[in-house]
C-alpha cells in the first residue's frame, strides 16, 4: 500500500512536491495517516465521548491506474479528503501484484483509492470533480468509519522503531515491548495525532541530527513542531527547555500529551502560529519572555516553501553560534535552501535519507 499525507500541510502542498512529499512506502497491512478530523475523534474520546461515534468516511474509489490513482488522490486532498492511501485494485481480494523491495517507487497496474472524507464534506462533488479530471466516471463506495475503530487501527499499526544506535521512538501502548537500556533515549509517542511519528525520513534525520549535538543545558525551538517529536528527543537528549510552534492547533495539542508521556511537560511549552510571516510572531503573541528569545538550537522540519518565507525569523532564534538543522526538504531542492540560509549560518552540511535532505550549519558569531 502507497499512502499519502493526509494532514493540512498537504492541501498546502503544490504539484510534484505534495506527490513526493506524501508517497510513504509500506511493506503491508493497514495505512493510517490521520489529520485533525481523526485527533478529533481521539479528543472525543478523550472528552469521554462515545467509541462507536462516526468519526469520519471512508471512501474506496477504483479500479484507477496507476497515473490516474497518483494524480486523483493529489486532487481529492485538495477537495476536502483528510487522508488518501493507494491499493491495489483486489475485488476478489486475491492480492496480485507484489511491488516492494524494489527501492523505487511504483504503484499497482490496477488501483484504488482509499480516502477518509470529514462528516460533512461533499463526496459526490469531490468524485464526480475528480471523474472529470480524468475524463470518466470514478466509481466508488462509501463507509461510515468509528472513532474507536481509527484509533484502535493505530495503535495496531505502530510498533518500537530505531531512530538510530541508542534512540528508539515507542508508540504510546508498546513501551513494555523495548525497555530502555542504559544509554538510550526512547521517546514515548501517542500514535496517530499529528505528523512526527518517526516513519517519515525528515523525523528521523532531524533527530539523528539532534541525538549529536544535542548538550546539558542547551535550549531548542523547534518551529513546526508537529507531534512534539523533534522537541522531546531533544529535552531527553539533555536539552533544558524547548518551545515548539505549529500552524495546527491540534498538533500543538498532541505535543502537549506527548511531552507529558515522556516526562518532559514542565520544560515544553508548544503554541499555535500563523502560517505566514504576516501572522504574529508566536513568542511575541504569546508573552514568551523575551530574554528568552534566543535558543541555542533552532529545528525546522516544515517544507521548502516555509522555510524560504521563515528564514528570517527563523535566524532571529538562533543565538549566536546555534546550530541550526532544517529539514522537509526533498535532496534536489536542498541546496537552494543552504544558499539561502548560509548568508547567516556557516559550517553547512546536507545528510539525506530516501529522496529527502536535512541541513544543518552553525549560526555566524
Ligand atoms: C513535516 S511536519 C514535522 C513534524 C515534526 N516536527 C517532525 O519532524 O516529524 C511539519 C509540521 O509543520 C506544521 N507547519 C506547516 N507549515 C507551518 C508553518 N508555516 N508554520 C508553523 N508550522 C507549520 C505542520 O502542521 C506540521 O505539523
Amino acid at each position: 500500500m502507497i499512502s499519502r499525507l493526509g494532514c493540512t500541510a498537504a492541501r498546502k502542498l503544490d504539484g510534484k512536491l505534495s506527490a513526493m512529499f506524501s508517497l510513504f512506502r509500506r511493506p503491508s497491512g493497514l495505512h493510517i495517516r490521520p489529520n485533525s478530523s481523526q485527533i478529533n475523534a481521539a479528543t472525543r474520546r478523550d472528552e469521554g465521548r462515545s467509541a462507536d461515534e462516526v468519526c469520519s468516511i471512508r471512501v474506496r474509489a477504483g479500479p484507477l491506474t496507476a497515473e490516474e490513482a497518483d494524480f486523483v488522490s493529489s486532487e481529492l486532498l485538495c477537495l476536502g479528503a483528510t487522508s488518501a492511501s493507494v491499493e491495489e485494485y483486489r475485488p476478489d481480494g486475491i492480492e496480485r501484484e507484489k511491488i516492494f523491495g524494489t527501492g523505487k517507487r511504483k504503484l499497482w497496474s490496477t488501483c484504488e483509492l482509499v480516502l477518509t472524507f470529514p462528516l460533512d464534506a461533499d463526496i459526490p462533488g469531490a468524485l464526480s470533480g475528480a471523474s472529470m479530471m480524468v475524463g470518466r466516471e470514478i466509481m466508488y463506495v462509501q463507509q461510515q468509519v468509528l472513532a474507536g475503530e481509527w484509533m484502535d487501527a493505530i495503535k495496531q499499526e505502530y510498533k518500537p522503531m530505531q531512530m538510530g544506535p541508542n534512540l528508539w521512538i515507542c508508540p504510546a501502548g508498546t513501551e513494555s515491548t523495548h525497555q530502555a537500556k542504559p544509554g538510550e533515549v526512547r521517546i514515548i509517542l501517542e500514535p496517530g495525532l499529528a505528523f512526527g511519528t518517526g516513519e517519515h525520513p525528515t523525523t528521523r534525520l532531524c533527530l539523528r541530527h539532534l541525538g549529536e549535538i544535542t548538550k546539558a543545558g542547551d535550549t531548542i525551538m523547534d518551529y513546526g513542531a508537529g507531534s512534539g517529536v523533534l522537541a522531546i528527543g531533544g529535552l531527553l537528549f539533555g536539552a533544558t527547555e524547548a518551545v515548539g510552534t505549529d500552524v495546527d492547533a491540534f498538533a500543538c495539542r498532541a505535543a502537549a500529551m506527548n511531552a507529558a508521556l515522556n516526562g518532559v511537560e514542565d520544560k515544553f511549552t508548544c503554541y499555535q502560529c500563523g502560517p505566514s510571516t504576516d501572522d504574529p510572531e508566536p513568542l511575541e503573541q504569546h508573552g514568551w519572555p523575551r530574554d528568552k528569545q534566543k535558543f541555542s538550537i533552532v529545528v525546522a522540519n516544515i517544507l521548502m516553501g516555509p522555510l524560504t518565507e521563515l528564514r528570517s525569523r527563523l535566524t532571529r532564534y538562533a543565538a549566536p553560534g546555534a546550530e541550526l538543522v532544517l529539514s522537509g526538504v526533498l535532496e534536489e531542492q536542498a541546496k537552494e535552501i543552504m544558499e539561502l540560509y548560509s548568508a547567516d549560518f556557516e559550517n553547512m552540511a546536507i545528510q539525506t535519507e530516501d529522496g529527502w535532505a536535512c541541513l544543518t550549519g552553525r549560526r555566524k558569531m
